[in-house]
């Protein structure tokens, strides 16, 4: 059986994969990815971020974004949208306009009401924000927190409910998967903007983990999210490894796997996981850490560790 299969059997609302246009005329990969046994949810890997789909000011570009989504819709699987106000893979003109709080307000509002007024109704959830905060807890400095402060967090999460209200609206976070202070913040952040009204559905957890470092403390710290009332997803799950890749590195890979999958199933208030693509072809680890890869499951003995976990 697949892993969402699996997943949903258990009570889970999906086991998915983030996937990238280019992926798409590969026949052997999209035999995979068409199984809804395999993955009942997927994630745009790029293609439904700014520079895809704002690329100059109020031009707005969807035929990529489109190719995912109708994707999703031919298959009966979940879309998560990924994502609306990030500080990486911003368009020029977003930062090098100057824009006053009221101008870059605007634009942030234009952006989200175009972006996902476009696919209102499709996504089970948007990461509105992404990546906020520092790893020592406080807000990242970047064009939006430098112009608004933390005002944009909530104009972004409100203009996303404007444009589509049945959305879960997110924000999504790495190194938040474990207690300490960047999470502590994180909660914080959530109970502020629930005090001010601010519509916050869930955390996205991106668990970009390094092989026989998965942190101890997961069901503890997804639970202290539970417990403010927002559910949580594992967002972008890979285990990556300083190649090349033994047996023993792969064995603890699966067990590595298991402890994660496993903290998802002992949080009802964990919905899913989505991995950053499920095999090491299409990963994008080797290009961004140097000397590391193989951190995707489905090529490999964690395929085990997750039906283990499931
Ligand atoms: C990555 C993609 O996988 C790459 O293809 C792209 O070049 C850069 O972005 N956190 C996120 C994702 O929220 O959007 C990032 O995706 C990985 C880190």
């Amino acid at each position: 059986s697949g892993a969402n299969a699996l997943a949903t059997a258990v009570g889970k609302l999906y086991f998915g994969s983030a996937t990238d246009n280019p992926e798409l005329t590969d026949t052997t990969y999209m035999t995979y990815l068409n199984s809804s046994q395999h993955f009942g949810q997927i994630t745009p890997e790029n293609s439904m971020k700014w520079d895809a789909t704002e690329p100059e000011v109020n031009t707005f570009t969807f035929t990529e974004g489109d190719q995912i989504a109708d994707l999703a819709k031919s298959n009966g699987q979940i879309l998560r949208g990924h994502n609306l106000v990030w500080y990486q893979q911003l368009p020029d003109w977003v930062t090098s306009n100057d824009y006053n709080a009221t101008g870059l307000t605007a634009v942030i509002q234009n952006h989200i009401a175009g972006v996902a007024g476009h696919y209102k109704g499709q996504p089970y959830s948007w990461d509105v924000v992404n990546e906020p905060l520092n790893d020592d807890g406080s807000f990242r400095s970047d064009v939006f927190y430098d112009t608004l402060g933390e005002s944009y967090i909530s104009i972004a999460l409100n203009a996303a409910h404007e444009a589509d209200p049945n959305a879960k609206l997110y924000i999504n976070e790495y190194n938040i998967e474990y207690t300490g202070t960047k999470s502590t913040a994180m909660q914080s952040l959530v109970t502020t903007l629930q005090a001010d009204g601010v519509p916050i559905d869930g955390i996205g957890m991106e668990s970009h983990f390094i092989v026989g470092e998965v942190p101890t403390t997961l069901v503890e710290n997804f639970q202290a999210f539970a417990d403010l009332g927002v559910e949580i997803a594992i967002t972008e799950l890979d285990i990556r490894m300083t190649l090349p890749e033994t047996a023993a590195l792969l064995e603890q890979q699966k067990q590595d796997f298991y402890t994660v999958v496993d903290a998802c199933l002992q949080v009802s208030a964990c919905k899913g996981i989505t991995v950053w693509d499920w095999t090491d072809k299409y990963s994008w680890v080797p290009s961004t850490f140097s000397g590391q890869g193989a951190a995707t499951p489905f090529d490999d003995p964690a395929f085990d560790g997750i039906v283990m976990a499931l």
